[in-house]
């Protein structure tokens, strides 16, 4: 049986000492039971913490798993600014690609997303492809897709499971994907979304900037 995915995006938010206070609230979940045998937790710190996320995981031989949320369309080279695959996949397993804050905010085209996948595969690095609806385009190589409708995101108005899940059925018939649902994911409504046939996890932003809720998604998941 494949693991539920339950990632957390923490978006543009937490700096050192915050990030640190953050994972010792969140390092109880070690005392919480097996919560985490048939989970794969991933956690999509900003870059600047991605180090301390995995170190901190490592020492304190936590079974999660880190992410990056977001990538260069480049492989290094004289790229000011960018971080590139092969300096994130140094901390991280997976990366967020095509989320709709960075297609409207940064602009981010289908060809630029494709270029971001592209080298994230060539580094071994997981792609997790945001969509925001069943017909967006999908990059060969892509695994693991995140149903994500605008609307959804940040406002507290999460889809229907219903129809989260009548997307992703739907998105499976174009490949052999896993679909994962987010926007306005809680630890109250979390079950209902992890409960459908054709959904493989959660992608989860506001709910996660407070370790004990997160902590609780991970358990009612
Ligand atoms: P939200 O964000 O859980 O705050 O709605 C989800 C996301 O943007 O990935």
């Amino acid at each position: 049986m494949n693991k539920l995915f339950i990632v957390a995006n923490l978006k543009s938010n937490q700096n050192e000492i915050e990030a640190k206070n953050w994972l010792e609230e969140f390092k109880k979940i070690k005392d919480l039971g097996q919560f985490l045998d048939e989970k794969e937790v991933i956690i999509c710190p900003s870059f600047t913490l991605l180090s301390l996320f995995s170190r901190f995981f490592k020492e304190n031989n936590l079974p999660i798993k880190v992410g990056a949320q977001n990538v260069s369309p480049f492989s290094e080279g004289a790229y000011t600014g960018e971080v590139n695959a092969k300096q994130v996949k140094e901390f991280a397993d997976y990366v967020l690609i095509g989320h709709s804050e960075r297609r409207s905010n940064f602009k981010e085209s289908d060809d630029m997303l494709l270029n971001k996948v592209k080298t994230s595969l060539e580094q071994a690095l997981i792609p997790i492809y945001c969509v925001q609806d069943k017909d967006i385009l999908v990059p060969e190589g892509v695994s693991i897709l995140a149903y994500e409708p605008t609307f959804a995101i940040g406002s507290g108005n999460p889809d229907t499971p219903e129809n989260a899940d009548d997307v992703a059925r739907f998105i499976k018939t174009k490949g052999n994907y896993q679909v994962l649902y987010g926007g306005s994911v809680t630890p109250k409504n979390v079950k209902s979304f992890t409960d459908k046939e054709n959904l493989s996890g959660v992608l989860v932003g506001g709910a996660t900037l407070d370790p004990n809720e997160f902590i609780k998604i991970i358990q009612n998941a």
